[in-house]
C-alpha cells in the first residue's frame, strides 16, 4: 500500500532506486547529520542491503517521491514493537529538495500511517544535538523533546549529545483537533 501526503508518496524501495541510496550513503554532508557508523559504501553493498528488505518486516523502509514522480528522499519506520506500540522514525531529503517542506510532509504522513494503520502509540527519533534542521522539523510536526544523552556521538573530533524526541497518539489526536497539523 502506498502512503500518500499532499505532495509526496512513500512507496517500497525498488532496485532502480539504489543509486540514490548509494549517493546519500556516501554524501559527507548528509551522513554528518545522521546517527550510525559510516564508511564508504559501494553499490554492491547497497544491493546486498536491498536483498534484506522484506515487506512483512518490523523495519519498514520507503523511497519518497514528489507529485512529479521524482525521487526526493527516503524514510523509515524501524524497530516496530507491536507489543508496546512503539517504533522509531528516520528520513533523508535529498539536498536539492531540502527547505521546501518535504520533510514535514514525510513526518506527518508516516506518523499518520503509524497511528491510524499500524495502531502504534508512540513514535520516537534521535537527533545529533547540532542538527538544527531536524530539530526544527520535528518541532514543526508537534514532537516533544524528552531529553539529551550526553556525549553520545563522536563527530569531527568532538563529542555531541543525542536528543530524544517523540510524539504520542493522544498528542497527535489533539493536534488534529486543534488544527495544528492536518490529517
Ligand atoms: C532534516 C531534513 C530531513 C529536513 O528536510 P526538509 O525537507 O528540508 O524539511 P522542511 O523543508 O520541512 O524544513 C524543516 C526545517 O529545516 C529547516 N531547514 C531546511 N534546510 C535547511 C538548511 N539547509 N539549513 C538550515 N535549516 C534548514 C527549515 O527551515 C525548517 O525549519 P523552520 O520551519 O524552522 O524554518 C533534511 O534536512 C535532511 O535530510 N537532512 C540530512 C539527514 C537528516 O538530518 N535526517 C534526519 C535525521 S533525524
Amino acid at each position: 500500500m502506498l502512503i500518500t501526503g499532499n505532495k509526496i508518496t512513500l512507496r517500497a524501495v525498488e532496485n532502480a532506486d539504489l543509486v540514490h541510496f548509494h549517493q546519500w550513503a556516501n554524501d559527507p554532508d548528509i551522513q554528518y547529520m545522521l546517527g550510525g557508523w559510516h564508511f564508504p559504501t559501494n553499490l554492491n553493498d547497497q544491493e546486498k542491503w536491498f536483498q534484506t528488505l522484506n515487506c512483512n518486516s518490523l523495519n519498514q523502509r520507503f523511497t519518497v517521491t514528489n507529485n512529479d514522480g521524482v525521487i526526493i528522499g527516503m524514510a523509515n519506520l524501524v524497530n516496530i514493537n507491536f507489543k508496546d506500540g512503539n517504533a522509531e522514525l528516520g528520513l533523508i531529503v535529498d539536498k536539492r529538495f531540502q527547505g521546501l517542506g518535504y520533510g514535514k510532509e514525510i513526518v506527518l504522513s508516516l506518523v499518520k500511517y503509524a497511528f491510524n494503520e499500524l495502531r502504534l502509540n508512540r513514535i520516537e527519533t534521535t537527533v545529533i544535538a547540532y542538527n538544527q534542521p531536524s530539530l526544527s522539523l520535528f518541532a514543526n510536526c508537534g514532537w516533544t523533546k524528552e531529553g539529551e544523552l550526553r556525549d553520545w556521538y563522536y563527530r569531527k573530533g568532538n563529542y555531541h549529545n543525542k536528543v530524544v524526541l517523540s510524539i504520542l497518539h493522544k498528542e497527535y489526536a489533539t493536534y488534529l483537533q486543534d488544527g495544528k497539523i492536518y490529517s
